[in-house]
């Protein structure tokens, strides 16, 4: 092994990295990180305003960014996004799947009883996160068939390995994402190339949107449930969205060129500790 290689794994200057839901908390971390290390970046999200506080860091390069509409759960737009990044780009790399989230109306409390939860409510979280997850793979995923190379990349969550209480749509959606995680990663080594490497992370507790008001009041001291995750989590404190990049970066590059179909927690010990 040349050391000289080991020191370029985290050079991206050559790959292409389409990141859906890439104008979110965590994706937008992990979009200007990428540029960062010289990545073309394509951010594709239903949301089509790269926020100010992303497009400062990811207009200093040194690599390029494009941000392309899409809706994950609609087949036509995930292609047109995909025509648009190929005309302008030439070729998709790397796909991280970090579109995703929950609805407030599939989680149980005491106004919304398991018995009474919305189907709708339900189905959106299913959809948003496991479909949300297949359908992009499919559409860059035949790409880096194409290629005969590729890496995707998966958030699953910890409430993909012991579900916790209350949100029973989005613990079964992603226990769906890490299920598929392994299919997608044997299905492409067997049938198309092994070179085609398929991961996925597990955060465990950062502040994002979707969680935001189920773990802070307003005046940002802890909620109940916010303070039981803290009791639970031995590094005694919430992650920080780069905390997941050295993961990100680990698993996206030739540092990981044996490593398909794993789940790999960033959670402050969380999934360590019995609680006792
Ligand atoms: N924040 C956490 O603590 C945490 C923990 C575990 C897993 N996750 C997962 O990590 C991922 C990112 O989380 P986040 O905290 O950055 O969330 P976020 O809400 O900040 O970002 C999600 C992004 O997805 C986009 N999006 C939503 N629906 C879409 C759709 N149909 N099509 C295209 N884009 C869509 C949104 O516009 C947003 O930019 C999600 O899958 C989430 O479930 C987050």
């Amino acid at each position: 092994m040349n050391l000289q290689e080991v020191t370029q794994w985290y050079d991206f200057s050559d790959k292409t990295i389409v990141i859906t839901g890439g104008t979110g908390v965590l994706g937008g971390e992990m979009a200007c990180a990428l540029v960062g290390c010289g990545a073309k970046v394509a951010v594709l999200d239903r949301n089509p305003n790269l926020p100010e506080e992303l497009k400062k860091p990811m207009d200093a390069g040194p690599g390029k960014y494009l941000v392309a509409y899409a809706d994950v759960l609609e087949r036509a737009l995930l292609e047109s996004a995909a025509e648009k990044i190929l005309s302008e780009y030439g070729r998709a790399d790397i796909l991280i799947n970090c579109a995703g989230g929950n609805h407030p109306d599939a989680n149980t409390s005491p106004d919304n009883s398991f018995f009474d939860l919305p189907p709708d409510a339900l189905k959106f979280v299913f959809e948003l996160n496991l479909l949300g997850t297949i359908l992009p793979s499919q559409v860059f995923g035949k790409q880096m068939a194409d290629q005969g190379e590729g890496v995707i990349l998966n958030m699953s969550s910890m409430t993909a390995f012991k579900p916790l209480t209350r949100v029973v749509g989005y613990a079964a959606a992603k226990a769906g994402v890490s299920n598929f995680t392994q299919w997608l990663a044997v299905h492409m080594a067997q049938n198309f190339d092994p070179q085609i490497r398929v991961n996925a992370l597990a955060p465990g507790f950062f502040i994002g949107k979707q969680n935001r008001g189920l773990l802070l009041n307003e005046d940002g001291s802890l909620t109940p449930r916010g303070q039981t995750i803290i009791d639970h989590t031995p590094m005694g404190r919430f992650g920080k969205p780069e905390e997941l990049l050295g993961t990100v970066l680990w698993l996206l590059s030739p540092a990981s060129s044996f490593v398909t179909g794993i789940v790999v927690p960033v959670d402050g010990g969380f999934s360590a500790f019995s609680g006792v």
